[in-house]
């Protein structure tokens, strides 16, 4: 028994290594030049969102006014949390300028007389929005499907250089709308939790497909975090207060392994791409595990709202309350994380090590020269 054990392991060890040499000889490591990445072009949820919702007149989801904003841009962008969100931190590791919403993109392109686009790369994530096209459509999000169709309009008309597009990171992280709204005592008739996810991780792998087939190579996946334990589980009248949500969590557990399933078999099926797995889910337990090592002293609680777990108004709405120092907190509002954490998981994709991000991290994924085709 313990023999076969040891031998799965050595097993298991022999294929990863095996993997990480493929995926080095696939894609000659690069020369001392540094960062092969010039742009990022991100597609998800509130999580990666830059304020395309505020661009948005009839959209309900919006953090385009005070306090959101107010420890880094000291006003109010669109994004959903005190601060800088996962896509700003690795702009910033990776020294290019954060990328613009996608909405304020295309005004100002609009005005520009040489039509000009952003060579840092493009943001077109959406607050609210889902995997599955129906979730929160009517509150006038842009559904990821749209996100991409816009993507694929700029390819199709040549407003973004083929070249660049080689040297672009992907960053895809969508979901945890639709696994909180199939919670919600609105969501009826509920298919079977296992038919739900399948769902979800169908258009994923669309996706992931449609931007191959436009041109993108480096597409980093971002796994779910927990979403069983936000603030806003206080909404559900079937969820506890005094713990996580076990059976949310474990719909984004499932939904997890299956978007891993899907980022490692990407190379079998898309020659030259390299994906990579971010799991987020692990960092953000590690972190809830042991507070005080990552200096949080409050990891239930959200800083900024009103209610049960300060999860039942939304943070700047009436009656809302503000803690003193948000980067105590590891939740901003009701449904993010503030900038404190949004930071230390994206110190975990940029550098860490397998339980953070997988079968690379971001920073050795930058550094690969990958062939032009
Ligand atoms: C990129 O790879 C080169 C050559 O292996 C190395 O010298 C350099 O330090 C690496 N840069 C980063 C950012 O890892
Ligand atoms: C477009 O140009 C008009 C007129 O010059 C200006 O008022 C407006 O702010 C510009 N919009 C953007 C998004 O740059
Ligand atoms: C918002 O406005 C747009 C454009 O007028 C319209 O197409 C869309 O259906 C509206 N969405 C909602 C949720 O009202
Ligand atoms: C977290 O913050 C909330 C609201 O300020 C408070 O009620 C709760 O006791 C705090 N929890 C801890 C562990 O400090």
């Amino acid at each position: 028994m313990w023999r076969n054990m040891m031998m799965k392991k050595l097993v298991m060890k022999i294929a990863m290594f095996v993997c990480v040499v493929t995926l080095l000889l696939m894609a000659r490591v690069g020369a001392a030049s540094g960062s092969h990445i010039q742009a990022i072009f991100t597609f998800g949820d509130s999580i990666m969102d830059a304020g395309n919702n505020h661009f948005i007149k009839n959209c309900s989801a919006q953090a385009d006014f005070p306090p959101y904003g107010s420890s880094y841009f000291h006003k109010p962008t669109g994004r959903f949390t005190n601060g800088r969100t996962v896509p700003d931190f690795i702009s910033q590791f990776l020294r290019i300028t954060i990328q613009k919403p996608f909405l304020q993109v295309q005004l100002e392109a609009a005005n520009d007389t040489n039509g000009a686009y952003p060579s840092n790369g493009i943001n077109f994530a959406s607050a609210g929005s889902g995997m599955l096209l129906e979730t929160n459509e009517d509150w006038g999000v842009i559904p990821i499907q749209d996100q991409l169709k816009y993507f694929e309009a700029l390819v199709k008309r040549n407003k973004l250089d083929e070249k660049l597009i080689r040297r672009s990171l992907f960053l895809l992280e969508s979901g945890s709308n639709d696994v909180f709204n199939y919670f919600s005592p609105f969501y009826s008739p509920k298919p079977d939790p296992s038919i739900y996810v399948q769902a979800m991780l169908s258009e994923a792998a669309r996706l992931i497909a449609q931007l191959y087939g436009l041109g993108a190579r480096r597409i980093a996946i971002f796994g779910l975090g927990p979403v069983g334990c936000i603030p806003a589980r206080a909404l559900l009248p079937v969820a506890p207060l005094n713990r996580c949500f076990g059976r949310m969590n474990k719909m984004v557990k499932d939904y997890n392994l299956g978007l891993e399933a899907l980022v490692t078999a990407l190379p079998h099926h898309y020659p030259g791409i390299v994906g990579v797995f971010g799991d987020v889910y692990r960092t953000t337990q590690r972190v809830r595990a042991s507070p005080a090592t990552y200096r949080f002293v409050n990891v239930t609680h959200a800083c900024c709202g009103d209610g049960a777990l300060g999860g039942t108004v939304q943070c700047g709405k009436e009656g809302y309350k503000m803690c003193s120092n948000p980067s105590d907190f590891m939740f901003w509002d009701y449904f993010h994380p503030t900038e404190h954490t949004y930071k230390l998981i994206s110190k975990g994709l940029w550098a860490g090590g397998r339980a953070s991000i997988r079968p690379l991290n971001l920073k050795t994924l930058a550094n690969l020269t990958l062939s032009d085709h």
